[in-house]
């Protein structure tokens, strides 16, 4: 267990602020290189533990990456049929991007691998994505019915097409299908109950898979191979610029620039919500970064109001929820989330985590089955409070932290998981008087 951190307020944070790599498309650009043959470049990849964790997996199956100096990846896949059986049990950690994507990839291997996670991980539901991969014929059992890591995953047999409706919108269970689909003898279409992040489909379009869409239809005709890209340029992950975003909005006096921000618009819920808000944020220079959308973005501390966050936007915004819980904190009135019942199998359940931890800096927040009521403005007081080793609760806690009376975190080492410089980068924000 790491040193506790120790944060106190700050009368303001001004600078500019280089948003690392997005850890989606980081953990999708080793995955989908690994398939191809020939050298893929990746540059601005989030070098954190998760990410880490889906190299060490892929190298596992014989691909090769190799980082530079500057922490460019240079990777040279095994091609589509090429991936060779892992000597040892493959190990997740933390991250539920590399489990249940790879469950999709391991699924249609012709070799036997099995899958295992940290105790977070270990406890969170994997039936989801075993559900429709047996459709396909794949064989994945696990702990409890099939609906926890470990995972032993069977050798492929042929690998059947699906018609899937998803029950829960999920990019990570929806990802799973879609590379298990590469190796299916006929197309496989997915339908989403609202439509949750696409990087996985943008891609795999990048490496030649031809993918259809059709409202909330997504079909993919599955290649002999991929053609990989020479140069993945990852963009800025807006879950990270996501803290900067709102601490700017709290914390008077403050003005940051967000450079180099993926702005994808099935991740772009933050933004809406925050301007809705009244947040004082300009987005600027947009440009491409391959098919992602880029820019940067300034943001300045503005007076907020509480909003109504419904259903139909979570997906755009799931990872931000405990932050935007803090906004609420400071921002005029009511602000309600509804339909976050997600939240709850998180690396915690969030939910709970966040009434809980910013409870004990005297905020009132109820928790209700599917998300949170916060009336603000409230005072809050330092306090002592635990992340729950979860990297969003950690970042989002200094945040209030900042914003209020000081806070210490206990279990602050998790932030690696997404955003391992976070600390340092506030510390070097902070305008204090
Ligand atoms: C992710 C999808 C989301 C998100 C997670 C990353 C991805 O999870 O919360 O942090 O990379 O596909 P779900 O698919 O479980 O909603």
């Amino acid at each position: 267990m790491g040193e506790n951190i120790k944060l106190s307020g700050t009368t303001g944070l001004v600078g500019t602020v280089g948003i690392p790599g997005d850890k989606s498309i980081s953990h999708r650009s080793v995955m989908l290189a690994g398939l191809a043959d020939t050298k893929v470049k990746v540059t601005n990849f989030l070098h954190s533990a998760d990410c880490g964790a889906t190299i060490a997996c892929m190298r596992a199956m014989g691909v090769v990456v190799e980082k530079d100096e500057i922490g460019d990846l240079a990777i040279i896949g095994r091609g589509l049929f090429g991936l060779s059986e892992p000597q040892d049990v493959l190990d997740a950690g933390n991250s539920g991007t590399t489990m249940r994507l790879l469950t999709g990839l391991l699924g249609a291997q012709q070799f036997f691998s099995v899958m295992t996670g940290d105790s977070s991980l270990r406890k969170r539901p994997m039936g989801r994505a075993i559900a429709p991969l047996t459709k396909m014929g794949i064989q994945i059992t696990g702990r409890q019915q099939s609906r926890y890591a470990p995972l032993a995953i069977s050798p492929a047999g042929q690998v059947e097409g699906i018609e899937y409706e998803m029950p829960v919108a999920s990019a990570q269970v929806k990802s799973a299908i879609l590379l298990a689909a590469l190796y299916a003898g006929n197309s496989s279409t997915i339908i989403e109950p609202m439509p949750s992040r696409d990087h996985t489909e943008r891609m795999l379009e990048t490496f030649g898979v031809p993918i259809v869409k059709n409202g909330r239809a997504i079909t993919l005709h599955p290649v002999q191979a991929l053609t990989a890209p020479e140069l993945i340029n990852v963009p800025g992950d807006i879950s990270s610029a996501a803290f900067w975003l709102v601490a700017a909005s709290i914390i008077p006096n403050s003005q940051l620039t967000l450079t180099n921000v993926g702005v994808n618009p099935t991740r772009t819920g933050i933004l809406d919500v925050l301007k809705q808000m009244g947040a004082d944020i300009t987005i600027t220079n947009e440009r491409w970064s391959g098919r992602e959308p880029v820019a940067d973005i300034i943001v300045r501390s503005a007076k907020l109001k509480g909003v109504t966050i419904e259903a139909d936007i979570i997906p755009r915004l799931i990872d931000e929820i405990p932050v935007l819980a803090v906004a609420a904190l400071f921002a005029d009135g009511r602000t309600v989330v509804q339909g976050a019942e997600e939240l709850r199998v998180k690396e915690t359940d969030r939910l709970k985590a966040v009434a809980v931890e910013l409870g004990k800096m005297g905020a009132k927040i109820t928790e209700n089955d599917d998300g949170l009521s916060i009336e603000g403005p409230q005072q809050l007081e330092a306090a002592v409070c635990h992340s729950h080793d979860d990297h969003r609760m950690a970042m989002a806690l200094a945040i209030a932290g900042v914003a209020a009376h000081g806070v210490e975190i206990q279990e602050p080492d998790c932030v690696q998981v997404s955003y391992p410089d976070f600390f340092t980068v506030l510390s070097a924000l902070r305008r204090d008087e």
